[in-house]
């Protein structure tokens, strides 16, 4: 998997895409010992320490908790501190949302779509016990690595998102009109919240239809980059709540 040049250096070759595939560029991470096997991240940190000082991508918490160092490897999304690479591997910023520079993408657009939602508490006893399956979503880090191949997500872009030309796309600024795993999963986990009043709970699944539910019906479901069962946790349990609605 790695090549020996010389007796100082063992490199792996990266494949860095800048913005788009015409702007790739080869990159030798050097690997600090024969036993190493770096990270993404490791790569793009050393790319930008040495070679490529402009090179644009985006890390917070080295420790898979803030999501927002989420690349495609090999055109899947991954989250870079958590995800290893070997000699030939691709990064690419994430196919989905809309390249600002590098590997960085727009993000906003998703967290808008759910601003101005008022789900009134019923209070604020903090004796009441959340079921199991309200903690089970809090462990999504808001990677968004479950955009990918989310056909209601999809629906956003018409054209198609592959040009990356910002002026094609909608705005993110107004929140995308259709929804993805991500916003349900944090309709679904209103619902669950104890302190949700019942007209909160109606919003929330009267938002999640007008996002664009019905594309779950037919769909065979999402996958969570940290493993949570967004089938069977969110969408399952959504659908049924709106299944009046739908
Ligand atoms: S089940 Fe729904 S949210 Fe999940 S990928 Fe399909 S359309 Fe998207
Ligand atoms: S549901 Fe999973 S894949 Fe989607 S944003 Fe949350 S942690 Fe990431
Ligand atoms: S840097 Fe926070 S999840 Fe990777």
């Amino acid at each position: 998997m790695t090549q020996n040049i010389n007796k100082n250096k063992i490199l792996v070759n990266i494949e860095i895409v800048r913005g788009d595939v015409s702007k790739s560029i080869n990159y030798e991470y050097t690997k600090r010992s024969e036993e190493e096997r770096p990270m993404a991240l490791d790569v793009l940190m050393q790319a930008q320490n040495t070679t490529i000082p402009d090179l644009a991508f985006r890390y917070g918490c080295r420790a898979r908790n803030c999501g927002v160092c989420t690349i495609d490897i090999n055109d899947r999304p991954r989250v870079a501190c958590r995800a290893r690479v070997k000699n030939g591997d691709k990064l690419s910023a994430i196919a989905t949302l809309p390249v600002l520079s590098d590997l960085v993408v727009r993000r906003d657009g998703i967290p808008r779509q759910l601003r101005g939602l008022k789900t009134t508490a019923t209070g604020n006893d903090l004796n009441v016990e959340a079921p199991k399956e309200y903690h089970e979503l809090t462990a999504c880090i808001e990677c968004y690595a479950c955009l990918d191949k989310c056909p209601m997500h999809a629906k956003n872009f018409d054209k198609g998102i592959t040009n990356k030309v910002m002026e094609d796309l909608p705005n993110p600024e107004d929140g995308y009109k259709y929804g993805n795993p991500f916003s349900l999963l944090k309709l679904e986990r209103i619902c669950l919240d104890p302190l949700t009043s019942d007209q909160g709970k109606e919003i929330a699944i009267q938002k999640a239809v007008d996002l664009g539910l019905e594309s779950c019906i037919a769909c065979p479901g999402c996958k969570c980059g940290v493993g949570i069962d967004l089938k069977g946790k969110v969408i399952k349990p959504i659908l049924e709540r709106a299944k009046d609605k739908l």
